[in-house]
């Protein structure tokens, strides 16, 4: 998957897309000028980002992918009976669709898939060959990001024809929910819920709380391709909106954080350094030669770039029922490493 979210990078990147970068801009100028200055992980996203998302959850120390895969393996056809015949699908940070297709094998007649991700052009990749082994499905891909406000298509506008959906499954797998803070998670379900309507249902990812010497590797990997995709943000951001990062002058660091329950990401400043984030463009260049923002840098100081939270059960249940779901039921692995969570909207919470 490659879940982190903005109105769509690609998008953004180029003259005609200026209210979108104002945006954003004003969000990485808010984050920049935190204490310490931190970027939103969707920044990781843009199609080599996306690429090193895919190599990662290849990675021996990265375990949620295969973790969740093989809990699927082992329950869709019981997670399949719980969501029931005519379901639409709608996935946000939809990825490599790796899980999707084996999600869609085991339904039973679903209506329609809805792909929601930033990652544009991995986004229509996935859904035409999704297309092209589940030729009766509609799917419907959407570019957006779904951390902002979107509508999703009215089922009459999504292209073939059959059964209109009985219920909206909101399938959210890869531990995504993990990278928001948990006030965001809440509020982010909570209009999930309300926005797929009565008869919602969840199936999402949730990653462990586990051991440090189990959690460490897992976002700091021996041959570095972590490290490349943390540091991916930069050369992003640099082509979004100009700023001058110069990313192979930040070191990667990814502590847990037993407190918070959460690895940070970090990088690292290797050497003093001045960042610039130009203003806004006009048609013509520059309307402002001041900056928008300066961001002086000390040896040894970092930027957060992701926190990746993980959770307990108990703790998941909370957070959940807060946002309106009611949890019922959780498959996990043998370890107690992973789980996957079927939840019911009733709307109440918040
Ligand atoms: C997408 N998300 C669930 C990943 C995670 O594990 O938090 C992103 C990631 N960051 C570093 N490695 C993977």
């Amino acid at each position: 998957m490659s879940s982190h979210p903005s109105s769509s990078p690609s998008r953004n990147s180029g003259k005609g897309a200026r209210a979108g970068d104002d945006t954003l801009r004003e969000e990485i100028a808010r984050g920049l000028s935190e204490s310490p200055p931190t970027l939103p992980p969707k920044l990781f996203y843009d199609d080599a980002g996306a690429l090193l998302f895919e190599e990662i959850t290849r990675l021996p120390e990265y375990y949620p992918t295969r973790t969740e895969i093989q809990i699927l393996e082992a329950h869709l056809p019981e997670m399949a009976r719980r969501i029931g015949a005519g379901a639409q699908v709608v996935e946000f940070g939809s990825g490599s669709g790796e899980k999707t297709e084996r999600l869609l094998r085991a339904l039973d007649e679903p209506a329609a898939y809805i792909p929601v991700d930033i990652a544009e052009e991995q986004l229509r990749r996935v859904a035409a060959s999704l297309d092209r082994l589940f030729p009766e499905l509609r799917i419907a891909p959407l570019a957006a990001d779904y951390t902002r406000p979107f509508r999703l298509p009215p089922a009459e506008d999504l292209p073939k024809s059959g059964t209109p959906p009985q219920r909206s499954l909101l399938f959210f797998p890869g531990s995504t929910i993990g990278n928001f803070e948990p006030d965001e998670a809440r509020k982010f379900l909570h209009s999930a819920g309300e926005s797929l309507g009565p008869e919602a249902i969840l199936l999402i990812g949730i990653d462990l709380v586990k051991p440090r010497e189990v959690l460490e590797p897992a976002y700091d990997d021996a041959r570095g391709v972590t490290a490349a995709f943390n540091r991916n943000a930069l050369v992003h951001l640099n082509r979004l909106l100009g700023t001058d990062f110069r990313p192979e002058a930040y070191r990667h660091r990814a502590p847990w954080n037993e407190d918070a329950s959460r690895i940070e990401m970090h990088l690292v400043a290797t050497e003093p350094q001045v960042v610039t984030l130009p203003g806004p463009l006009d048609e013509t260049g520059p309307s402002d030669a001041r900056p928008r923002l300066r961001l002086s840098l000390e040896e040894g100081d970092h930027i957060v770039t992701e926190h990746s939270y993980k959770y307990t059960l108990e703790a998941f249940r909370e957070l959940t029922a807060s946002a309106g779901w009611v949890t019922r039921e959780t498959w996990t692995d043998a370890r107690n490493w992973f789980a996957v969570r079927f939840l019911e909207w009733n709307g109440s919470g918040h």
